[in-house]
């Protein structure tokens, strides 16, 4: 894609850190990356607003951002990024642990010297002609005992204003590091390096794409993509995939999950976790805004995709979420489906691959009922409602996204920031299943539990590079997020549990939702979004013993009575085509939850083919 630099010679490069930068491991890694890849400039950020505006300013100048009209979007960019760069790249992630059954069989592995020799060739003068600047940042708050630091070396301005509202970032975390505090070493770069006088394009990027992990020395290095999840490493790399091996040593969760508060009528407030497949309705669900005719539910939003969750001494699960913005998807968001996610995106949001309306704001799929009459796509070129009609061409890629600030969300839980966590009343988990799988069901128990998140199916998304909607296996929304063998993950869960019972703890329920059944036409049938509350006071009602459930072969779910339908005009019938399952339609499910269980045979808890074994004899 670019074309190699000619070797110019480069001065000598002094990489001056600042006299607040105190961490002497720090400097001479960025030292060593720098002699590696050889950018022209070394930039410590220190994360102020000063910073942020100036390299706004300069990517507007180099084309890789538009400014939003200030009257319509104040503070606000539109980054249009390369149409082969709009995606996580699972095939092109790595899990390099020293053995290869570390990273077990739902990862790609390679050997980390190998793997090391490859990227010391590709990140060899990788950032020629750019600037590498250092991103200092905290996941979760400041100085907690529960945050982790990470530190970003990163070639694209992009990365670092994303970085900036995502997390923590900024001089402070220097602080926090003193001088030999431990931090996370995250190399990135475009993997585009400038020759001499060679013009930049609006978004660098490279063909060959590697996101790798070393789960052994807690690194990430990731070059080829400047998007979403393959560049802002703290998110997918770090919190996620380094952060569950960190968990699994020490005694701790990191999930794929939102987190909320509920309050039901009577003021009653408990914690939910829920982890679903990306795009799969974390964001919506995290933010949503319950019916008036339930009469003074109310929810709060702790966070939107990551949850850290650690044991307290008292036996209850504490949750943190280590973010500290939004990076949701924007299509299908609308007034409507995602009233807080709209209000959040009202100011300093970088958009990216979203439509640019003609003065100057920003659109996607499913955001009005009526198209505006005139657009330019996220390919930048002309769109209008009758070329969609025409070429299928959509405004807004399917995986465009928002990023914005947390505390700019109305709904944010007044203890979003709290060291200590929220205890967690309840996990759920859901997919998106177009057939079989329920509207909700209860797990009996912890072991049943952990099964139906193990076995968990869902119809794959634009989140992903590669084809869509077909189902697979996505064990706890994690199989692109564990950083190592899946079936010591489900051990790992299934001894937290016990752990728990051991100190007579009242262990959080466990539930299986899927907001996805379509009928015969192929839409919906479950209404969705805020309507999803019903569901969710359902489950409020078990976990205070008081709502009714009818136990069937995997577990407890509400009968049509059971559940509140004030306000909404749901019938039986609508009911039970969510709700059904024929016992073909499980088998044929319970077949593919043997072949994920054959895949990951090696270490496979017995608990769980035990209790495949028990569904297996009750559907018989
Ligand atoms: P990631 O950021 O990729 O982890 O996604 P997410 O799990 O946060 O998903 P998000 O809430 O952004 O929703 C993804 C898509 O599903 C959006 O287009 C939503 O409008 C849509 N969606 C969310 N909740 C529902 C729901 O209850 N029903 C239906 N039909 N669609 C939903
Ligand atoms: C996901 O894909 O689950 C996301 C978006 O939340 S990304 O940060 O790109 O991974
Ligand atoms: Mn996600």
């Amino acid at each position: 894609m670019n074309q190699s630099p000619t070797a110019i010679p480069n001065p000598p490069l002094t990489i001056q850190p600042p006299a607040w930068v105190r961490q002497r491991q720090l400097i001479d890694w960025v030292q060593r990356v720098a002699a590696l890849t050889k950018p022209d400039q070394v930039v410590w950020c220190d994360g102020s607003q000063e910073e942020y505006d100036r390299l706004c300013a300069q990517m507007v100048a180099a084309g890789t951002l538009q400014p939003l009209n200030p009257a319509k979007r104040p503070n606000s960019y539109l980054a249009w990024s390369d149409p082969s760069d709009v995606a996580r790249v699972e095939d092109r992630t790595f899990i390099c642990s020293p053995r290869r059954e570390d990273a077990g069989p739902t990862n790609h592995w390679v050997e980390p010297a190998e793997m090391r020799l490859t990227l010391d060739g590709l990140f060899d003068g990788a950032m020629r002609g750019r600037t590498m600047y250092v991103v200092p940042f905290s996941m979760g708050p400041l100085g907690s005992p529960i945050a982790h630091i990470g530190v970003e070396l990163s070639d694209s301005p992009y990365v670092v204003t994303n970085m900036r509202i995502m997390t923590r970032m900024g001089r402070q975390v220097y602080d926090v590091l003193g001088t030999d505090g431990p931090f996370v070493p995250c190399v990135h770069s475009v993997g585009a390096p400038l020759a001499a006088g060679q013009a930049d394009v609006a978004w660098p990027c490279n063909d060959t794409k590697y996101i790798v992990h070393f789960p052994e020395t807690r690194e990430i290095w990731s070059y080829g993509s400047g998007y979403g999840g393959n560049a802002l490493l703290g998110k997918k790399c770090f919190a996620l995939r380094i952060a569950s091996t960190m968990g699994r040593d020490q005694g701790w969760l990191a999930e794929h999950m939102l987190i909320l508060g509920v309050t039901s009528p009577q003021g009653r407030k408990y914690h939910v976790a829920a982890a679903f497949p990306s795009a799969c309705g974390k964001t919506n669900f995290a933010m949503l805004i319950p019916p008036q005719a339930l009469g003074g539910w109310s929810v709060s939003t702790i966070g939107d995709d990551i949850a850290w969750i650690k044991p307290g001494k008292d036996g209850r699960l504490y949750a943190i979420n280590p973010e500290a913005g939004y990076f949701g998807v924007a299509p299908g968001t609308s007034e409507k489906t995602n009233f807080n996610a709209m209000a959040t995106l009202k100011e300093n949001v970088i958009f990216t691959n979203v439509a640019l309306t003609e003065d100057g704001d920003v659109w996607w799929e499913g955001m009005t009922d009526t198209p505006p009459e005139h657009l330019t796509d996220w390919q930048r070129q002309p769109w209008t409602p009758a070329i969609a009609r025409e070429t299928g061409r959509k405004a807004a890629h399917p995986n465009a996204r928002f990023t914005a600030p947390a505390e700019q969300c109305p709904s944010i839980d007044a203890d979003w920031e709290n060291p200590a966590g929220v205890p967690i009343d309840a996990f759920i988990f859901g997919g998106r299943r177009s057939t079989t799988v329920p509207l909700v069901t209860e797990a009996r128990n912890w072991t049943e539990g952990v099964y139906m998140a193990a076995t968990m199916g869902s119809e794959t998304t634009a989140a992903a590079a590669g084809q869509q909607g077909v189902v697979r296996r996505d064990p706890f929304a994690m199989l692109p997020f564990c950083g190592y063998n899946m079936s010591d993950y489900f051990n790992h869960w299934l001894k937290t549990g016990e752990q728990l019972a051991q100190q007579q703890a009242t262990l959080p329920k466990i539930f299986c939702v899927n907001w996805f059944r379509k009928n015969a036409e192929g839409k919906f049938v479950w209404p969705g979004f805020g309507e999803n509350m019903r569901v969710l006071a359902w489950m409020v009602g078990r976990i205070e013993g008081q709502a009714a459930a009818t136990e069937h072969a995997f577990g407890l779910s509400p009968r049509y009575d059971d559940i509140d339908w004030r306000g909404l005009d749901f019938s039986e019938a609508q009911f039970a085509q969510v709700m059904s399952s024929s016992a073909d339609a499980w088998r044929a499910e319970l077949a593919l939850h043997a072949e994920l269980f054959t895949r990951l045979q090696q270490g496979l808890p017995a608990a769980l083919t035990q209790t495949k074994a028990a569904f297996e004899a009750r559907l018989a």
